[in-house]
């Protein structure tokens, strides 16, 4: 794989860019810098020199439309066309909300803001607003942004993580204050039990529940649905608004996203990522009751210069337009198929112990993890870190971007305009990488 002009342009924007790129995540352990693409078309990218590269990370998730989808170039020409139009409401904002609510479950109202971080963190408080209490629980290897309320305990070492019972919360960032602590109370997902008892003993002070209701953020782990019933069920007996973080689950399964295939109903949902097809936007729905917090028909701030942004507006319009018509899953669920049985069979070949999850458009790979199953965070804590990294080194230098995430388990994906070709390409060469890491490990 060439790299001399993104060394290049490496070496000039670390000079004035922290690490040479617009957010830590974007580095890549491999290349020892950020990645430089100049072009994105359907399910490739094309870096300065040259290489042609299947895009498997897909904008963190955030392209499920693949790359210059015609449909959402097309709609956003029209925002151009109407000037640029910022903190203003046009018609398309209305339409937007509309489609949502016909298509997720919990949607009656909606907000916009511009990140997954912003929704989850407006969510949380108009639950705060809503309930008049403080604390929120959070599930160890759930991921909700990053601000202080809820950095903590995506992937902590064992060493720090504490109990299974009662984990430690463990931020993972410094610099936050540490009397958040005591808003959060960190559980290990799935296991009703150890939640049953988190809320009786403190249901006086629980505003809120937040969970990805799939798990993508350390791969892809399926809660069992009667976990969710118990869990809703629990949440309506005692006052506490149960919110679905989908900034990375909606509408990566189908149009009424993870609520719909677990058929669980949450109070409040966030849904970012594939809705604006690769433009900035995320969307705070619920039902009415807990919307109704928000301000002006509520106390509970929520606003933006950005906010509702006509840009984002109509690349969600078409994106949205797209995932409502039927060819949009039958598609997804051909490539879903294919690579994940794919993988499957070459990963069942090898003497390799290297797993895939994986539901939808989303999946996460395990290497050397002991559990056969992974169903929350600290059966995949074990995974080979410095295995991890080898196999997305030997896949990029394949052409093939599957994001490092510094080693951590999380995820990856395809989008829409990817096609059959695509996929067995990447299991080619996922095919050689394996034999290749054979001669390693
Ligand atoms: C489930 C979930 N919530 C929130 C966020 C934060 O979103 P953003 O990066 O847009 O702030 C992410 C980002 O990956 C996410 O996966």
């Amino acid at each position: 794989m060439e790299r001399k002009e993104g060394d290049k342009l490496y070496e000039f924007a670390r000079k004035y860019m922290v690490s040479g790129g617009s957010a830590s995540a974007r580095w890549s352990i491999s290349m020892k810098r950020p990645l430089y693409f100049k072009d994105g078309t359907g399910s490739k990218l094309t870096d300065y020199d040259g290489n042609e590269i299947i895009d498997m990370c897909c904008s963190h998730g955030g392209s499920i439309m693949g790359h210059k989808h015609p449909k959402v170039v097309e709609k956003i020409k029209e925002a151009l066309d109407m000037g640029i139009l910022c903190s203003y409401e046009t018609k398309h904002q209305g339409e937007l909300a509309q489609k949502i609510c016909e298509m997720v479950p919990s949607a009656e109202l909606c907000r916009y803001s511009c990140s997954g971080s912003e929704a989850t963190m407006h969510a949380i408080r108009a639950a705060r607003a809503h309930t008049g209490k403080d604390v929120i629980i959070k599930f160890e290897g759930h991921f909700h942004g990053y601000y202080d309320y809820v950095q903590y305990s995506w992937v902590p070492s064992l060493e720090e993580a504490g109990p299974y019972e009662r984990p430690n919360a463990v931020p993972f960032s410094s610099g936050m204050p540490e009397g958040i602590k005591d808003y959060i109370i960190i559980l290990p997902f799935n296991n009703i039990e150890i939640l049953e008892k988190a809320i009786k003993g403190n249901k006086d002070r629980i505003a809120g529940i937040i969970l990805e209701p799939i798990n993508y953020n350390i791969g892809c782990v399926v809660p069992d649905k009667e976990y969710m019933e118990q869990m809703r069920k629990l949440t309506s007996d005692n006052n506490i608004v149960l919110i679905y973080d989908e900034i990375l689950s909606a509408f990566r399964t189908g149009p009424d996203c993870a609520q719909g295939y677990l058929g669980v109903t949450p109070d409040i949902c966030t849904i970012g990522k594939c809705v604006g097809g690769g433009t900035p936007i995320s969307v705070i729905a619920g039902k009415k009751e807990f919307m109704e917090n928000i301000a002006p028909l509520g106390k509970s701030t929520h606003s933006g210069t950005y906010t509702g942004h006509l840009i984002p507006v109509m690349g969600a319009n078409a994106a949205v337009d797209e995932i409502r018509k039927p060819y949009f899953y039958e598609h997804m669920y051909k490539l879903a198929d294919r690579l994940y049985s794919g993988m499957n069979e070459i990963f069942g070949k090898s003497r390799l112990n290297i797993k895939v999850q994986g539901l939808g458009a989303r999946f996460g790979l395990y290497f050397d993890v002991k559990k056969d199953v992974i169903k929350e965070y600290r059966d995949c804590a074990d995974n080979n870190i410095e295995m991890n990294l080898k196999f997305y080194e030997l896949m990029l230098n394949k052409n093939v971007y599957f994001h490092d995430y510094g080693g951590r388990t999380c995820h990856h994906g395809f989008s829409i305009q990817h096609t059959l070709g695509d996929i067995d390409e990447v299991l080619n060469r996922i095919e050689d990488t394996v034999k290749e890491m054979e001669q390693i490990y």
